[in-house]
């Protein structure tokens, strides 16, 4: 059977980056759910579909037409790479995830990224629903203060402007917002083991990682 490492945690932990380094570094294809919620909010946008009509946004995850190559992603002949990562379809993200319809209609289209040699699935229900029998399940964590800062320095490369301060506010609402949520709250399952990674660098976390999987 083919293995699953499922790494989840908080907004802005760095799960992202840990979990494309460790597939890269095991030669095993990667899934970025939040990804596929941030394309139904975008899609949803361009059609105009309302945060709240469950059964119009199940309809769009349905018939998402996405392509993922090389860290880049499209939703039909269009490249959104950029187009994703915007304010308001991070908020969009959210709203589009707390409907289980939709989280429903996406987990076919997930399982199916479990292809060999194996698979490093970032994301909220990745050890709890969508993979629950991963052979590695990982809560990937950071202090909010450490996670306010590696955001800032994201933004600053990308030639953003930020402010810390709020940066941090809004991580601490999100936290909020994200382990009250009915659907899939962020949670650390009871079979993760929990990674913090305040005081490491990438490579340290990756490193973790690896020597989980391996051991
Ligand atoms: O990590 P962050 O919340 O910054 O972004 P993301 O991983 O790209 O997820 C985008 C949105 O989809 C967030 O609101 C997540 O809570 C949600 N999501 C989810 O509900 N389930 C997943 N498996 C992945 C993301």
């Amino acid at each position: 059977d083919v293995p699953v490492i499922a790494i989840d945690g908080p907004s802005a932990s760095g799960k992202g980056t840990v979990a494309q380094r460790v597939a890269e570094r095991l030669g095993f294809h990667y899934l970025d759910s939040g990804a596929l919620y941030r394309l139904v909010a975008l899609a949803a946008l361009r059609a105009g579909v309302a945060w709240d009509d469950e059964a119009g946004l199940e309809r769009l995850a349905q018939e998402l037409k996405v392509r993922f190559d090389a860290g880049r992603v499209w939703l039909g002949d269009e490249e959104v790479t950029d187009a994703i990562r915007s304010e308001e379809v991070s908020r969009g993200a959210s709203s589009v995830a707390q409907w289980p319809a939709v989280r429903e209609a996406l987990l076919d289209r997930q399982r199916a990224f479990r292809q060999p040699p194996g698979l490093v699935a970032d994301g909220r229900d990745m050890g709890s629903v969508v993979f629950p029998d991963a052979r590695v399940k990982i809560f990937l964590t950071a202090s909010p203060e450490v996670r306010a800062q590696r955001r800032y320095k994201q933004l600053m490369e990308k030639g953003m402007s930020a402010n810390i301060q709020t940066l941090l506010q809004d991580i601490r609402a999100r936290d909020a917002r994200d382990s009250q949520r009915s659907a899939a709250p962020l949670q650390k399952c009871a079979d993760a083991s929990l990674l913090d990674t305040s005081d490491l660098t990438i490579d340290q976390a990756v490193e973790a990682v690896l020597k989980q999987y391996r051991a």
